[in-house]
């Protein structure tokens, strides 16, 4: 077996919030080796606490035995130095969206990972792969693997190769999310918002542009896509899921690159996460959550 081909077993996630929790969580419980990156020790203990919540509601839902949470448990590290990431075979960067973090985070992984064939993965939502790619020294290396949220509920990973990408390296990538973590997976090209957020981001900010003109409340606009076209939520509350500063971020990103009216953030938007109302992660986006759920 060349290196290339051998199965991925170490794995490293850079940042434990919504999304890369989850990450870290379902690669523990496929049997990975998984080591966390935050930046400071009381991030890495807020992130493990959350993976540990939820690998908890995995046994109470009755998906996950008692020993299996024990295992997976097990199987997660934590860290604050990118130096402890240089034996892992592939990373998946989950940090906040933005340019400058993320491409700081690559440059630091391309410099301490030892392997050749090691995959430098971004979960970005909206900025082109190859923008992080130009960051390092093996632009070949790095691809993007984008989850969707809850992680462990929604099968979908999005590949997103760049024009550098090496076959070998997309293949390696997808047969970890396919073969390994059971994920389906669809490719996309390298472009802001790849398949899904181009079809979404535009959908939730006509849903905040009818409640910010008073047309429909949140709640009504939420029930009609519900129950008229059976979305298992409505845009106002699949919004606050994803997080509202998270949105802004994208849809930024998204106007950045294709100029496109539709994806300007509306004020509403900007003014909720100004006040720091950034959806269920904070307590408050266009509902209000008590402190358990928002975790
Ligand atoms: N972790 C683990 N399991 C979870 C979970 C979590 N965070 N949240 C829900 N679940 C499980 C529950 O245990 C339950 O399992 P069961 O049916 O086997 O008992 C199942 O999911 C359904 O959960 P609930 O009964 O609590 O609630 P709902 O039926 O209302 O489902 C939902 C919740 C799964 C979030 C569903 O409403 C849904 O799929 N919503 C749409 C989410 C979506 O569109 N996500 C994509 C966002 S876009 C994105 O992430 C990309 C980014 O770039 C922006």
């Amino acid at each position: 077996m060349d290196m290339a081909t051998e199965m991925i077993s170490r794995v490293g996630i850079v940042g434990a919030g919504q999304m890369g929790a989850g990450i870290a969580e379902v690669c523990a419980r496929a049997g990975v080796d998984v080591l966390v990156a935050e930046a400071t020790r009381e991030l890495a203990a807020a992130g493990r606490a959350r993976i540990l919540r939820s690998l908890d509601r995995g046994v109470s839902s009755g998906k996950l035995t008692e020993r299996e949470r024990e295992q997976a448990a097990w199987r997660l590290r934590f860290t604050d130095d990118l130096a402890d990431f240089a034996d892992r075979q592939l990373v998946v960067e989950a940090v906040v969206e933005d340019v400058a973090v993320k491409t700081a985070v690559f440059a630091r992984l391309d410099e301490v990972i030892d392997d050749p064939v090691a995959v430098l993965a971004s979960n970005t939502s909206s900025i082109p792969i190859m923008t992080l790619a130009a960051a390092t020294a093996h632009p070949d290396r790095v691809i993007g693997l984008h989850f969707f949220n809850p992680v462990p509920v929604l099968p979908l990973v999005e590949l997103v190769t760049t024009s550098d990408t090496a076959e070998s390296i997309s293949e390696r990538a997808e047969s970890f999310a396919h073969d390994v973590l059971g994920k389906q997976v669809v490719r996309s090209g390298d472009r802001s918002g790849f398949v899904v957020n181009a079809l979404l981001v535009p959908y939730l900010l006509s849903g905040i542009r009818m409640v910010e003109s008073g047309f429909a409340t949140a709640a009504d606009i939420d029930k009609a896509m519900v129950l008229g076209c059976a979305h298992p939520m409505g845009p106002l509350k699949l919004a606050d899921l994803v997080g509202l500063d998270t949105v802004k971020a994208i849809a930024e990103t998204m106007y950045d690159e294709f100029a496109e009216p539709l994806y300007l953030p509306p004020p509403l938007l900007v003014q909720m996460v100004d006040d720091g109302h950034c959806g269920k992660k904070s307590g408050e986006g266009f509902y209000r959550y008590d402190e358990a759920s928002a975790s």
